[in-house]
């Protein structure tokens, strides 16, 4: 168990953290979330030890091993990758290099004789013997050679290394594991085995990760890290999202009868409860959200972006045939002889293990680059909007604000008008008087998908629109294309964006 008792944190004039009060216990996966430099790594830091300049009491149980998932990739450097691994258990690790060192001395005395059987005892009581064969199965599990054992940390590549780190995490089954990002530079069946083991893990994970599938997969609770508060919510990240939406749009109604929302709620946790696999996992949350009360419902203070893609004229049978599609691009065939037809209700995610066979496609369909050879119709029905993977050329120019920039595109020059669509994205009050010169990446993008709403086009073509969004945004325009009517063409590395959207899939 830890508690966490009336924890704040300021970092010089800045509150990071406000009388903060929170509760972990074994067998729960709590998900930390929040945006960009709200805190979250310092928060770990601060369960880890690594930081103490803080107000309020931090408990963690007695004899409690805390393991942490390291970031630097190359500290490790001079350890073999056994050695590595075991370190994860620093009190294993000890008595292993002091047996090695007394065994390799050459003049062994008595009381030498005496430290190794003791030694030898604290070896075997924590492990010790199982703990070669232990390393070479969460390597295995990762998907790495247990050949590696032996060989130096410094020879290795950075996604090994990222593996061997993780194992280091998880070796010994410690009490509490923390894990910053641990999906990141991982493939897809390491984070598959990984999150099959947390769900077998008894003890207590918490991680940060921004990952919407890796979190809904695994976690029990969610952690919610907004503005100096930090506050915990029982489900799955899509639980969390979904019910603080719904108890803020009750709150607001405040004409509808207290029965109506209850009801509306109660249905939302059947709904939820019902609709997961038959993994032990899902019967543990199934128990958590039986247990739910309305009043215990989360009714998070953030802002979500609402993102609707309408079309103003409806699709026809005839939406796009392309034929013999090859392009080079730099001496590399990026495109080579692609063949598809497109039909109405078609939304395609396009996979490819070099981004830029999908953005030459689409850049192609856009009409901004051409083709070597073959060809490509659009349907006389079908009007098209595209949201580029890179956006640099709508915001070089100028030295206009936000609402200046949108009214470009707007037939509707009215302020209100433009208000109203940029406030769907989360731009409010003097926001919109912002240079578009000083936005940050995520900023552009809700530019970008604002832009986008406001042409209701029929067909979307979209280029990696989830990079630089925070989770909030990717989920809003992830349930706006589930939504649109029309046909959608698309790229992203969000995993749950691809299986929840596409129709289909076609690899470049
Ligand atoms: N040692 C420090 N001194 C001062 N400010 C810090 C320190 N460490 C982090 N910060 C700041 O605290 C905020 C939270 O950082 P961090 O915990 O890394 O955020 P997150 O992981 O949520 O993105 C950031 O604004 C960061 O710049
Ligand atoms: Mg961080």
């Amino acid at each position: 168990m830890i508690t966490v008792q009336d924890l704040s944190l300021n970092f010089g004039e800045r509150t990071l953290f406000k009388d903060v009060n929170l509760k972990f216990s074994p067998g729960n996966c709590y998900g930390v979330i929040g945006a960009n430099g709200a805190g979250k790594s310092t928060f770990l830091k601060i369960l880890s030890n690594q930081i103490e300049s803080f107000k309020g009491e931090v408990f963690v149980s007695p004899n409690l091993r805390i393991s942490i998932l390291r970031q630097d990739h190359n500290i490790f450097n001079d350890f073999t990758v056994l050695d590595a691994i075991v370190f994860g258990n620093k009190k294993l690790y000890n008595v292993m290099k002091e047996k090695d060192f007394l065994y390799e001395k050459k003049d062994f005395t008595d009381e030498d004789g005496m430290r190794i059987s003791d030694l030898e005892s604290k070896f075997a009581e924590l492990g010790g013997w199982e703990a070669e064969s232990e390393a070479a199965k969460l390597l295995k599990g990762l998907g790495l050679n247990e050949n590696l054992l032996k060989t130096k940390m410094n020879t290795l590549s950075g996604p090994e290394k990222v593996k061997i780190l993780l194992s280091q995490a998880l070796f010994g089954i410690p009490d509490i594991i923390l894990m910053d990002e641990p999906t990141n530079h991982l493939d897809v069946d390491a984070i598959n085995w990984l999150e099959e083991f947390i769900i077998n893990y008894p003890g207590i994970i918490i991680v940060v990760s921004h990952d919407r599938h890796f979190l809904n997969q695994v976690c029990t609770h969610i952690v919610d890290i907004d503005y100096t508060q930090i506050k915990m919510y029982v489900g799955n990240y899509e639980f969390w999202y979904e019910s603080s939406l719904l108890m803020q749009r009750t709150k607001k109604q405040q004409n509808k009868k207290t029965e109506e929302k209850i009801k509306s709620l109660k249905k939302f946790i059947e709904r939820f409860s019902a609709n997961k696999s038959q993994s032990k996992q899902a019967t543990s949350r199934k128990r958590l959200l039986e247990k739910l009360t309305v009043e215990e419902m989360p009714a998070s203070s953030r802002r979500y972006p609402f993102i609707i893609f309408k079309m103003k004229r409806e699709l026809g049978k005839d939406i796009l045939r392309i034929k013999s599609l090859t392009k080079t691009i730099d001496g590399e065939k990026v495109l080579d002889n692609l063949n598809f037809t497109m039909s109405n209700g078609d939304k395609i995610a396009f996979l490819s293990e070099n981004e830029f066979s999908v953005t030459a496609l689409f850049e192609i369909l856009a009409l901004k680059i051409k083709p070597d050879k073959g060809s490509f119709k659009w349907g006389v029905s079908a009007s098209r909007s595209y949201f580029p993977k890179d956006n640099s050329e709508f915001f070089k120019d100028s030295n206009i604000n936000i609402l200046d920039w949108m009214r470009k595109y707007s037939k509707d020059p009215a302020e209100s008008y433009i208000r109203s669509l940029l406030g769907r994205m989360l731009f409010s009050n003097n926001e919109v008087f912002k240079s578009i010169k000083i936005l940050s990446g995520g900023e552009k993008v809700r530019c970008m998908l604002s832009r986008m709403m406001l042409y209701e086009a029929n067909v979307l073509i979209l280029d990696q629109p989830t990079n630089h969004l925070d989770l909030e945004s990717i989920t809003a325009l992830n349930k706006g294309l589930i939504n649109f009517k029309g046909n959608v063409l698309f790229s992203s590395h969000d995993r749950e964006f691809v299986k929840t959207i596409a129709t289909k899939k076609i690899k470049l």
